[in-house]
């Protein structure tokens, strides 16, 4: 286990540094790290321009590589209906105001202005500008989930085949050493034969609640069931290690405890309103927000430190982030486990959790003549006939401050590449690799739902 970290270095490790607005200075990507990348250090040809759809937390991820590299990506419009975001965004890439608009929809009456158009919007309206931006022509860099259902998702891709668009789907775990190290292996099959897989994705109970109890993820009708937004990921790390098709799923879990039922005697509906238990519950919002002043990129707060005090307190006390998570309006489930197996008998099993005081991602990897076991800094490669193990350490290759461990800005190196050279083959996380892991996690919530095993069908 590792020692304890710092409130800074725990911000990094939730990708959170960065992700405030004119916070470029944060990075200090480079682009030499990226392990097994053919093209790692080449630039484009020529300067690509963008269109952002929503200028909210990765709209600005991905916004923050034009800083860094403004010789590749030039962002020359933008689309968000919240002012003060529109009006940093735009002051931050230079946007001039005829392309400066409220909705994205307004983008598409317009004739097309970019080669790209970046999707960051929330996960209900992804579909509607995906299909709108392929039909003008714009080369997509998508956020996950690509869609909210199966068919949407097909009609998306079905779209790229006919216009032939280079589209990245944001699987950004693809695009970071550690991640890719661990394909590195499996793919020159110093484990044998490939057995099984354990996939654990602790979520942090204040993440949890952040995003999944009081936050934009917490109702599947408005965005998606959290195994599809949250651990998508994590099905198509699943399915992009195991490298064949996944047949079966079988899903358990629920809400258990950010319900009205367990609210503590004495809580009142926001942390604000006097709440007896405030002072020592860990989901307080006047802990996590004002004492401890994390998460606070969704507040929108004034630049000025001094008057950030004040603004917490009051976007607490009518704002969504300031309500008891036992008060909520939430339904997606706290934890979930998904069983699944694979084309050989290659099973695998995944477990993601809300109730940790730590986040990131345990992995282990059982094949014939060798395991594997990684928690995203540190992996240990075992030799079943020698004995040799081989300890690799994350922090020699990757950069975390481009957020999720380097996989960000890795992604967006990949999808400018590919869309210079017009050759999606560049990109690992297209859309036809990224549509299984989807399946699986749709198939997973079904079965979850309904308590039975589900086949997948890819036709
Ligand atoms: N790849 C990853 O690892 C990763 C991580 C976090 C979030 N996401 C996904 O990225 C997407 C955005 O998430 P986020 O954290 O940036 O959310 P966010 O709320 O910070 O940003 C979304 C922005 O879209 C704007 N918006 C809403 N309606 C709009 C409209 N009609 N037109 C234009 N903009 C509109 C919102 O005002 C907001 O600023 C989500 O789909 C989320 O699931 C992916």
């Amino acid at each position: 286990m590792k020692g304890k970290i710092n409130r800074r270095e725990s911000l990094k490790s939730l990708g959170l540094l960065g992700l405030g607005l004119g916070q470029v200075e944060e990075f200090t990507f480079s682009k030499n790290y990226l392990p097994n990348s053919s093209f790692q250090n080449e630039k484009t040809s020529r300067k690509l321009t963008a269109i952002t759809c929503g200028a909210g937390a990765r709209g600005n991820t991905y916004g923050n590589y034009a800083l860094k590299f403004p010789d590749e990506l030039d962002i020359v419009g933008v689309a968000e209906p919240i002012e003060i975001r529109r009006k940093r965004y735009s002051e931050k890439h230079n946007i001039s105001i005829k392309n400066q608009f409220t909705t994205w929809e307004e983008f598409f009456d317009k004739p097309k202005m970019a080669d790209i158009c970046i999707i960051t919007t929330p996960d209900d309206l992804h579909y509607g500008p995906a299909m709108a931006a392929l039909e003008k022509g714009y080369q997509l860099l998508l956020e996950k989930p690509i869609a909210q259902t199966w068919k949407e998702c097909n009609d998306i891709l079905q779209l790229q085949k006919q216009k032939n668009a280079i589209v990245a789907v944001c699987h950004v775990l693809r695009y970071a050493p550690y991640y890719r190290k661990i394909k590195e292996i499996l793919e020159s099959n110093r484990l044998g034969q490939l057995v099984s897989v354990q996939h654990f994705e602790p979520i942090q109970y204040v993440h949890m609640a952040h995003s999944f109890v009081r936050g934009n993820w917490r109702r599947k009708d408005e965005t998606n069931p959290i195994i599809l937004a949250k651990s998508c990921h994590d099905m198509d790390m699943l399915r992009w290690w195991i490298n064949k098709p996944c047949n079966y799923v079988s899903s358990f879990g629920s809400l258990s405890w950010f319900k009205k039922e367990n609210a503590p005697e004495g809580s009142t509906k926001r942390c604000t309103d006097g709440c007896a238990v405030e002072s020592t519950c860990p989901y307080s919002a006047l802990r996590i927000y004002h004492r401890e002043r994390i998460w606070l990129h969704v507040l929108d707060l004034p630049e000025e430190k001094e008057k950030q005090g004040e603004a917490i307190l009051d976007r607490l006390k009518t704002g969504p982030y300031g309500r008891c998570v036992y008060q909520c309006d939430n339904d997606v489930a706290d934890h979930q486990i998904v069983s699944m197996e694979f084309d050989d008998d290659i099973t695998a099993n995944f477990s993601m959790e809300a109730f940790t005081d730590y986040w990131g991602r345990r992995t282990r990897i059982m094949g014939s003549m060798g395991c594997i076991v990684g928690d995203e800094e540190d992996l240990y490669i075992s030799d079943f006939s020698t004995k040799e193990v081989e300890h690799w350490i994350t922090k020699e290759y990757a950069e975390r401050d481009s957020g999720h461990g380097g996989g960000d800005f890795g992604l967006v190196s990949d999808f400018l590449l590919a869309v210079d050279k017009n050759d999606q083959s560049l990109l690992t996380s297209n859309l036809d690799a990224s549509m299984e892991s989807h399946l699986m996690a749709f198939m997973a919530e079904e079965s979850r739902l309904e308590k039975v095993v589900k086949k997948l069908n890819l036709g």
